[in-house]
């Protein structure tokens, strides 16, 4: 996304939008997608899959990769209850910057944190388990960044990985799908869109040592 598109969409979310109201925010940026293409964020109707599988999940501790301006964030802070912390890693600093801006309007900065870096460093500070982890950012990163947090223990047992586009990604995602459906000690399964272009997977770690 260029960075005039960011600046208008953020306008129009602060034109348009109700502060510290995140479906509100959410609603803005939806619209505002319908008139600009090229946008790659999770977008309404996988963002509808997202909001019933996150929900579900009752996670506490939740890392996305790939914020882009914090989409996906937001609708994870709207699924998941009061207590649960979500940060979120971006390479690029504008779109953190940005990120940071919508966040602060919808009121969640106590519960949302923008981290600026690249995936794989700003994993090494971490310490604890994830619940859940939102795997969006580059899809030539996903294997090698979803086995440093493996080795990393921050996904474990019990942990939850959703990962976005892998319908429209298939090919290029190929050894990070074999991954997770066999071998990887995960149990997935393929959320799709109802017109089937694109989904979300959906995975839970295995106990790996039994
Ligand atoms: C598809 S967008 C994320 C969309 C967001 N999750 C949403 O649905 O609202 C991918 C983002 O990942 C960022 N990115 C790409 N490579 C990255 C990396 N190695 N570490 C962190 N962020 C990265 C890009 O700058 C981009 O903003």
């Amino acid at each position: 996304m260029r960075n005039d598109t960011t600046e208008q969409l953020l306008n129009h979310v602060f034109e348009t939008a109700v502060p510290n109201n995140p479906a509100s925010i959410i609603d803005a940026i939806d619209a505002f997608s319908r008139t600009a293409p090229g946008m790659i964020h999770l977008g309404a109707e996988r963002g509808a899959i997202f909001d019933r599988i996150v929900g579900a999940s009752g996670a506490k501790r939740v890392l996305e990769l790939g914020t882009n301006y914090g989409y996906s964030a937001l609708r994870m802070a709207c699924n998941l209850g009061a207590e649960a912390t979500i940060q979120t890693i971006e390479l690029d600093e504008h779109l953190a910057f940005a990120a940071r801006g919508l966040i602060d309007y919808a009121g969640l900065q106590d519960r949302i944190q923008v981290i600026c870096g690249r995936a794989d460093q700003v994993m090494r500070r971490f310490d604890e388990k994830f619940d859940l982890v939102f795997v969006d950012h580059l899809p030539e990163n996903y294997l090698c960044d979803l086995q440093l947090l493996e080795s990393l223990n921050l996904v474990g047992e019990g942990s939850l990985v959703v990962t976005d586009n892998v319908v429209l990604f298939e090919y290029q995602l190929g050894r990070y799908l074999h991954h997770l459906r066999h071998g990887g000690g995960y149990a997935s399964t393929t959320k799709r869109t109802s017109s089937g272009s694109d989904g979300l997977e959906i995975s839970t770690r295995q106990n790996i040592a039994a």
